[in-house]
């Protein structure tokens, strides 16, 4: 059985066919891209597998679990998180808090009512204590520290997009779906990002969906890439098998670099 698993996964809006029949498998560990041109279906996609929509009709399964239908905090619960194509972080917060709120699957006593009791030795702080540091190993581990007490609103865009990804690390997830993590960013803060994510892959082992519009990013750091056109599947395969596909050179590549990017 498959890690990650979608079958025959169809749904409509009115009569928009915004998916139709998508099937794919996902091994653990891998970088799995879907890629395709503006409306495609790639967030819808994103939105059926982690509950936002309620598919019309096929499956998904994590570690044989099925997963459609479920709410979304009942999938983050089975180790999926997510960050968005916008940004969605609490512009007056800082980083450290905007992380924590990752943790709120764990969280049993309120997010910062253990603030209150620190040092008494209660359930509260000792349970603070946990997510706390689980909070600072994010930081560290996506070099944070400078920006750990400030607002995150007037952070540069790059450093909001890295606190997102850190706030996704933070509820531990096995499987973690990126919507277009690059898109805005300058070359350097597309260069940050790829480092990131591969580093995810390698030191913490996540598997992780990716849609992406940059081709060359998505080339260079997808071990497998779904394409999809007007809510169909057009193809699947390594990046060399996917480059070559001559519906994907028609529908996509043949364009430009990096196509139908308004986002
Ligand atoms: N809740 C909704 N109600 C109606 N139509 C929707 C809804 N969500 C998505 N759609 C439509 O489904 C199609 C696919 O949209 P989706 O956002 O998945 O595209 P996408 O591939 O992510 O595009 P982009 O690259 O621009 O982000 C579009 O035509 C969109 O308008
Ligand atoms: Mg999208």
């Amino acid at each position: 059985m498959p890690f990650f698993n979608v079958d025959k996964l169809s749904i409509s809006f009115g009569g928009l066919k915004a998916l139709q029949d998508i099937s794919f498998n996902v091994d653990k560990g891998e970088i799995f891209a879907i890629i395709g041109p503006n409306g495609a279906g790639k967030t819808t996609l994103f939105n059926c597998i982690n509950g936002i929509y309620k598919p019309d009709s096929g499956s998904v399964l994590f570690k044989e679990k099925k997963m459609h239908g479920k709410k979304p905090d009942k999938i983050a619960r089975l180790g999926l998180a997510r960050t968005f194509q916008n940004i969605e972080l609490f512009s007056h917060m800082n980083t450290m808090e905007n992380i924590m709120l990752g943790r709120h699957i764990y969280i049993k006593t309120g997010i910062f009512h253990g603030a209150t009791m620190w040092g008494r030795r209660s359930y509260a702080g000792k349970e603070e204590i946990t997510h706390r540091r689980k909070v600072e190993e994010i930081i560290d581990f996506l070099d944070l520290q400078s920006v750990r007490n400030k607002f995150v609103g007037g952070l540069p865009y790059g450093t909001q997009k890295l606190i997102e990804l850190g706030r996704a690390l933070a509820l531990e997830p096995e499987l973690l779906l990126l919507d277009e993590p690059c898109a805005g960013m300058n070359s350097e803060e597309k260069q940050d990002m790829i480092f990131w994510i591969k580093d995810i892959q390698d030191e913490l082992g996540i598997t992780m969906l990716l849609i992406e519009h940059d081709m060359n990013m998505v080339m260079d750091i997808s071990d497998r890439i779904l394409v999809l056109n007007f809510g169909k599947s057009i193809t699947e395969g390594t990046p060399q098998e996917v480059q070559r596909h001559p519906e994907v050179l028609k529908a996509y590549l043949g364009e430009d670099e990096t196509v139908g990017h308004d986002s």
